[in-house]
């Protein structure tokens, strides 16, 4: 299998009164074609950072990223497509063109960038919807909708920085389904990140496990639920899950916080 994606030694720290402090540390990664790859740690361990440095809008200190073997560090990359917590939907456009935006951006004929984002609202369960501005949808919606725009123009890497963090527990296993089922159909590579070491288990074929201060990768994990389901409460309920869960729980070093 071939690497899509390859980080070697990424450092990165900020200037603090007197001094600077390291935030990520040594950071080597990879993905596959086609894997789902997950990073998973507690807040402040640098995930986002390190997602704006996949995504070229941050310079690490040291260290390079490469995208399909093509160094690409600081700078924007089109294979790469991404989604964010805050979905970001342009507020006075209607879902269709919020979706089309990132094609017109790219110099798509206005035409075939309807045709290609019409097919998506199908995909998507989002018929209907296309004249309805942002803020007349759900939080799911929204999602889905900022999912239908980095997908419509068809990158080969998706990266998420925990987008389904601010959803409730049945749209959000609802949302993961359908995520997990468009990349494997498609044969997307995605770069998930979360803090929710559930929400990595189901999801992912591989988990990179982080800690903090200064943010390090501690484990490595591939995983194999033993299911071919992709749908969520069906991996959920696999006998291997616990197992999964429990090495990275204990792999980041978190106790229980008491609840009174
Ligand atoms: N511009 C900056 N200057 C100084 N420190 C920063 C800057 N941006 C982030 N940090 C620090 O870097 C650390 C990592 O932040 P980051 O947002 O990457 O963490 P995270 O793992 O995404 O956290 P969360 O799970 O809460 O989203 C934090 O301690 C944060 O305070
Ligand atoms: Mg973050």
């Amino acid at each position: 299998m071939s690497k899509v994606l390859e980080a070697a030694g990424i450092h990165k720290s900020y200037p603090i009164a007197g001094g600077r402090v390291d935030i990520l540390r040594n950071l080597n990664f990879h993905a596959q074609r086609n894997e789902f790859v997950s990073f998973v740690g507690p807040s402040g361990c640098g995930k986002s950072t390190l997602f704006n440095i996949i995504t070229g809008l941050l310079m690490p200190d040291s260290g390079s990223i490469l995208l399909k073997n093509r160094e690409t560090t600081g700078s924007p990359s089109p294979e790469l497509g991404y989604v964010l917590q805050k979905d970001l939907l342009f507020p006075w456009r209607t879902v269709m063109d919020n979706v089309m935006l990132g094609l017109e951006v790219r110099g798509t004929p206005k035409s075939e960038a309807r045709e290609r984002a019409m097919a998506l609202f199908e995909l998507y369960h989002m018929q209907g919807y296309e004249k309805k501005y942002p803020a007349q949808l759900s939080g799911g919606m929204r999602q889905r909708v900022a999912l239908m725009r980095t997908m419509v123009t068809n990158p080969e890497i998706i990266l998420m920085d925990e987008a389904y963090k601010a959803l409730d527990y049945p749209l959000k296993i609802a949302l993961e389904s359908e995520l997990l089922s468009v990349v494997k159909q498609q044969q997307k590579t995605v770069i998930f990140i979360t803090h929710d070491i559930e929400e990595a288990v189901t999801l992912s074929d591989r988990v990179y496990v982080m800690k903090a201060h200064p943010g390090e990768i501690v484990q490595e994990i591939h995983v194999d639920l033993n299911t071919d389901s992709l749908l969520i409460p069906e991996r959920r309920l696999s006998p291997r899950f616990n197992e999964y869960y429990e090495r990275i729980w204990r792999s980041i070093g978190t106790q229980p916080t008491p609840v009174n």
